[in-house]
């Protein structure tokens, strides 16, 4: 098998992750028009979704249906059909904007699932890897924003209209679980991952994101030689 493409000669691939709440669809939108801005081609999509079948999946997998079928959903049941959105979304979408150069802007990932299923609900976090690594043929995300914000302040900023599953029927426990796995995982990575402090007003934080992301691109493609680690901006 051939060597993986660098971002040098394909797009870049930007994930957007963080608990509920953290903005990430309108700074998504904003890094968009940023990368556009300064001649990039971008492709913004998200997960669940961004294809015919992750939009159906997604549908089911956010409803609010639990206590009507009866019985919670498995978290790993979740964990497959959040990968098999992946997997369709990775082979008919983001590879393809990728080799053609493309700059892919996608709002939650695998780390997602990680966040979630894994130290959310407590699935293994080595069989979220494996699956994962199935799903995508192990694509990984070149840099991630990950817009942390507390707990409380992400649900309260969540529309009555807009709450999901996760956010409906998961207690502040499994919240905080999931915020604080969002910080191991980037503690892990430091050369992916650029921590961001979601509370701050909009503008300021489409601002930290728009240098950061500048700063690992210009940085070129190999990604161990960017400096500075996770960058906690202004906060
Ligand atoms: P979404 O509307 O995309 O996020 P937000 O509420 O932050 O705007 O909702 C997606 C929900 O699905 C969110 O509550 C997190 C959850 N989720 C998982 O549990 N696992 C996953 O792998 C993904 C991608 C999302």
């Amino acid at each position: 098998m051939a060597a993986p493409a660098t971002p040098a000669d394909r797009g870049w691939f930007v994930t957007i992750e963080g608990p509920d709440g953290g903005g990430k669809t309108t700074q998504a939108e904003r890094l968009r028009a940023h990368l556009v801005a300064s001649g990039r081609r971008v492709h913004l999509t998200r997960e669940p979704g961004g294809t015919w079948l992750g939009e159906r999946l997604r549908e089911v997998l956010l409803a609010r249906t639990a206590s009507a079928a009866g019985a919670p959903t498995d978290p790993l049941t979740d964990a497959f059909l959040f990968n098999a959105a992946r997997r369709q979304l990775v082979g008919e979408v983001i590879r393809p904007a990728l080799e053609a150069g493309t700059t892919v802007v996608c709002a939650r990932f695998a780390d997602s699932t990680l966040a979630y299923q894994g130290y959310g609900a407590g699935v293994a976090l080595e069989r979220l890897r494996a699956l994962a690594g199935i799903a995508t043929d192990g694509l990984r995300p070149d840099l991630t924003i990950l817009l942390d914000l507390p707990v409380e302040a992400g649900l309260e900023r969540k529309a009555p209209g807009d709450v999901t599953r996760f956010e409906a029927e998961f207690d502040l426990e499994f919240h905080r679980r999931v915020r604080d796995g969002f910080l191991a995982i980037a503690r892990e990575e430091p050369g992916r991952f650029v921590v961001v402090d979601a509370a701050l007003p909009v503008d300021e934080v489409a601002g930290v994101i728009a240098a950061a992301v500048d700063g690992r691109i210009a940085g070129g493609g190999d990604q161990s030689d960017v400096p500075g680690g996770a960058a906690t901006a202004a906060g």
